[in-house]
């Protein structure tokens, strides 16, 4: 197996939020850290050695894009997801939180209706609201922890709402799904038929666990792809999140220059010289790395899906399809959130995100992230087992 995903690797004091942040998070420092989406795992060696070679350089000025790192986007989008993609429709952005939060602010007026479907990664309420659009929510459905879309409402909200822009989560964080193609040709059939726009976070679509395929929402027609934005990026992937480089693909000419304006107002293109090496290096180098993370994140999901359901009862959960994030239905155990979260982190000493940061629908529930060793995995959940004892 590529990569010693077994390895515990000590995080502290690398200046990372996901561990130097646990006293300000979690107040105190002893909790096994299972909130944030990054992983335990170093990133594949041939990134690591691409970026030591260009440190040993020593010069770190301006970097530019060549036509080598847009032919490593559109090789990767074909060989992944079987997508023809044009280099001009590829917009950078410095992150996939300021690419559906900058393709929002060109896209809709103030007042404007935007749609998003909690529960849901957190930033997407901030997008709409603090660019002072209107959020309207179309609840997932959840039918024993397998969620899905609410179609019957979707139009109800088109027909009442108006909106403008629907912010799709593909595969959905927090509650693992990789959508179907039939359930995107409903929910985009919907959005062709009201005027709905579609920005369609795929930051997790290589993360595909247990065989499970990925279907980009752009790939649904020619149609959907004209009126989609398909935000994405190698960070969650290969464990780079910190290198903040993303991209958009726009295949709508009108749709990108709006879109593109306000990144170049705000002087946002430029970039940083690691991120774009680290893209490149891992579209083209780093599938048997990512061939290996899935089979172990498999391994982990199921793991953790038998342990929770067998021994943590009456805590529930679902094998996730997609993502290292897992959700837990910890309604049964009949307490308040916060009483909850005290048992995880004080008794337990595990740290998970709240339910209601990703919507009200979350209440009850909370977010754990198995992107780590094996053991920590176990430590963690042999932790709570006993908690709750
Ligand atoms: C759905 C989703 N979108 C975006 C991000 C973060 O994107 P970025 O760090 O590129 O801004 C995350 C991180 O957890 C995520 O889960």
């Amino acid at each position: 197996m590529l990569g010693n995903f077994n390895k515990i690797i000590d995080r502290s004091k690398t200046d990372c939020i996901k561990y130097d942040l646990r006293r300000e998070t979690f107040g105190k420092e002893d909790v096994i850290p299972m909130w944030i989406a990054d992983m335990d795992f170093r990133a594949p060696e041939c990134v690591l050695k691409a970026l030591r070679e260009r440190i040993n350089h020593g010069v770190l000025g301006y970097g530019a894009r060549l036509d080598c790192f847009f032919k490593s986007i559109i090789d990767w989008n074909k060989l992944r997801n079987n997508r023809e993609i044009d280099p001009e429709w590829i917009v950078f952005s410095p992150g996939v939180v300021p690419a559906f939060t900058v393709s929002t602010l060109a896209l809709t007026e103030p007042g404007d209706s935007v749609i998003i479907q909690p529960p849901v990664y957190p930033p997407f309420f901030d997008a709409v609201k603090q660019n002072r659009r209107n959020l309207v929510c179309n609840p997932l459905i959840n039918n024993n922890g397998y969620f899905t879309f609410d179609y019957d409402n979707f139009r109800e909200i088109c027909q009442k709402h108006h909106p403008k822009v629907l912010i799709l989560c593909n595969p959905h964080n927090p509650v693992g799904r990789a959508w179907t193609f039939d359930e995107l040709k409903k929910l985009t059939d919907l959005c062709l038929e009201y005027g709905v726009t579609i920005i369609s976070d795929e930051i997790h679509s290589d993360l595909l666990l247990h065989g499970n395929q990925f279907i980009p929402t752009a790939s649904i027609s020619k149609e959907v792809e004209n009126i989609t934005l398909s935000a994405s990026a190698p960070s969650k992937t290969f464990n780079i999140a910190g290198l903040s480089t993303s991209y958009i693909i726009i295949s709508n000419p009108v749709l990108r220059e709006k879109v593109q304006n306000v990144y170049n107002h705000m002087h946002l293109l430029s970039g940083n010289v690691f991120g774009n090496l680290a893209l490149q290096t891992v579209y083209e180098q780093g599938v048997p790395w990512l061939e290996s993370l899935l089979q172990y994140l498999s391994a982990n999901a199921k793991y953790a899906t038998n342990f929770i359901n067998k021994r943590l009862k009456p805590i529930q959960t679902h094998l996730p399809e997609a993502t290292f994030l897992m959700w837990l239905d910890c309604r049964g155990l009949n307490m308040s959130e916060k009483e909850i979260d005290d048992i995880f982190i004080q008794k337990a000493g595990v740290g998970f995100n709240l339910g209601t940061e990703f919507g009200s629908e979350g209440d009850g529930f909370f977010r754990m992230n198995i992107g780590c060793p094996r053991q920590t995995l176990k430590t963690a959940l042999e932790n709570i087992e006993k908690a709750l004892k």
